[in-house]
């Protein structure tokens, strides 16, 4: 025992694991974080990070005399008697969650005698009791079971863990909440304690909820398109309301990533499997996917019939400041635009490959990239993509023609360095 710092067992040692390892053991606590991928224990064992997260290499480094890393499950049972649960959800073919990965974890656990397990992985309502029970069945009664839903952000995961919006705190026992609550002691943000069902939703609802902001504002922008109104501007002018507030109200090519595609899906299909048609999350998925393609028309617009012709993609992570593949606009992007017959170059600051690219050439430089393209489009903001409408650039494309997915660039000093330009929404 640390200190006052109790001891931590962590399942999963990916985005959520690991930064939830990392900033515990920050915070005083001996953490052993547990994974089943032999490649993920031995690099994070040899000092290499398995993915991308500004911050965290250095707080793992910093922080290693109490950090363990394995994938021998006693090791992560030795010596801890409270344990998060941050395994991977993915989506099933049929848009529900998988739960397999959290109920290897119950399996995982097996008899751990008086413990508490800690949900972190985002699971739909109705998740919790199901848990409760079959511990229940397995006379494992004294584990108790707390939901206590994650919402940090990749690209900024480290900083939205340490200071969170909201702690939400889940518990059917009050002492286990307290005991879950107590390891947030200190931590600069107010704790809602609510039953299991109520944060699981939480979780659900604020991921709906963003989906929607951004699939509002795209439709937004779209309309704008159509009626010669520029998008930036109204979004400007909505968010200074502040009931609205400006954030998730930026027009793109939509959203993607590892949360967003999957929560809101799971939302949908925990309300129409409850006999809801949750309809409004469903509008937001089929605008999302829309938006997606809208791109391409935009270049047939520019370009005619797309076969043959170059186009370049710039960005390929769902997201800036990080390198999560997970649904990212991208993949439909370069399907889209193989489907039309176009030759599909790509640029990333971080992602140098993917096997849902297959026959996109990846090039070494964003001016590899660009060279004899017909279209430069940015699919992801990244800051390196902010000077993109240099002379250089301009004279290496064939046509200098950028189709601006994130509204990046200021469209009048794009076409004042000599190009054309499309955005999004932008009159
Ligand atoms: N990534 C995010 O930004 C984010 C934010 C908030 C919530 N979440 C949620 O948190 C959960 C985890 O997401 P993630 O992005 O960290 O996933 P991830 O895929 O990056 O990591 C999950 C890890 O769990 C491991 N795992 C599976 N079964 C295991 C077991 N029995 N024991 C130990 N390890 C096991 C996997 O091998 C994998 O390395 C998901 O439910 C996700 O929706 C993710």
């Amino acid at each position: 025992m640390n200190g006052e710092k109790p001891p931590l067992g962590i399942f999963g040692a990916g985005w959520v694991g690991l930064v939830t390892g990392a900033c515990f053991a920050a915070l005083g606590h001996d953490v052993v974080v547990r994974d089943v991928v032999t490649k993920r224990i031995d690099d994070l064992n040899a000092g290499r990070l398995p993915f991308h997260e500004p911050g965290l290499a250095e707080l793992i480094e910093r922080n290693q005399d109490r950090l363990t890393f394995t994938l021998d499950v006693s090791e992560l049972k030795t010596g801890t008697d409270i344990f998060f649960a941050c395994v991977d959800t993915p989506p099933t073919p049929s848009g529900d969650a998988d739960l397999t990965y959290v109920w290897s974890v119950i399996d995982d656990l097996g008899d751990p005698g008086h413990a508490t397990l800690v949900m972190k992985s985002t699971v739909p309502v109705g998740t919790g009791e199901k848990i409760r029970a079959t511990l229940d069945q397995r006379g494992l009664e004294g584990v108790a079971y707390v939901s206590n839903p994650e919402f940090l952000s990749e690209g900024r995961a480290v900083e939205d863990f340490m200071a969170p919006d909201r702690i939400v705190i889940g518990a059917l026992e009050e002492g286990a909440g307290d005991r879950v609550a107590a390891l947030y002691e200190g931590f600069d943000a107010p704790v809602v304690r609510t039953s299991i069902a109520s944060a699981e939703m939480i979780k659900l609802a604020a991921n709906a909820f963003l989906a929607t902001r951004i699939s509002f504002i795209n439709e937004i922008a779209n309309v704008s398109e159509a009626v010669g109104a520029n998008v930036d501007d109204v979004a400007y002018g909505m968010g200074l309301d502040k009931r609205i507030g400006t954030k998730y109200l930026n027009p793109g090519i939509g959203y993607g990533g590892s949360c967003f595609p999957k929560d809101v899906s799971f939302l949908k299909l925990l309300a129409g499997n409850s006999g809801y048609h949750f309809q409004l999350v469903s509008a937001v998925i089929e605008v999302n996917d829309l938006q997606k393609r809208r791109v391409v028309t935009k270049l047939q617009q520019r370009l005619g019939d797309l076969r043959g012709k170059r186009i370049a993609l710039l960005g390929l992570a769902f997201k800036p400041n990080t390198d999560d593949m997970r649904e990212a606009p991208s993949l439909v992007l370069a399907a889209r635009l193989q489907a039309e017959g176009a030759e599909v170059h790509a640029w990333d600051p971080l992602v140098t490959g993917h096997p849902d690219l297959d026959g996109v050439a990846i090039a070494p430089s964003l001016l590899d990239a660009v060279r004899d393209a017909d279209a430069a489009v940015i699919v992801t903001e990244w800051a390196e993509l902010r000077d993109l409408a240099s002379t250089e650039v301009r004279e290496s494309m064939r046509t200098p023609l950028i189709v601006d997915g994130r509204n990046l660039l200021d469209p009048e000093a794009v076409r004042a360095a000599g190009f054309q330009y499309e955005g999004i929404g932008r009159a």
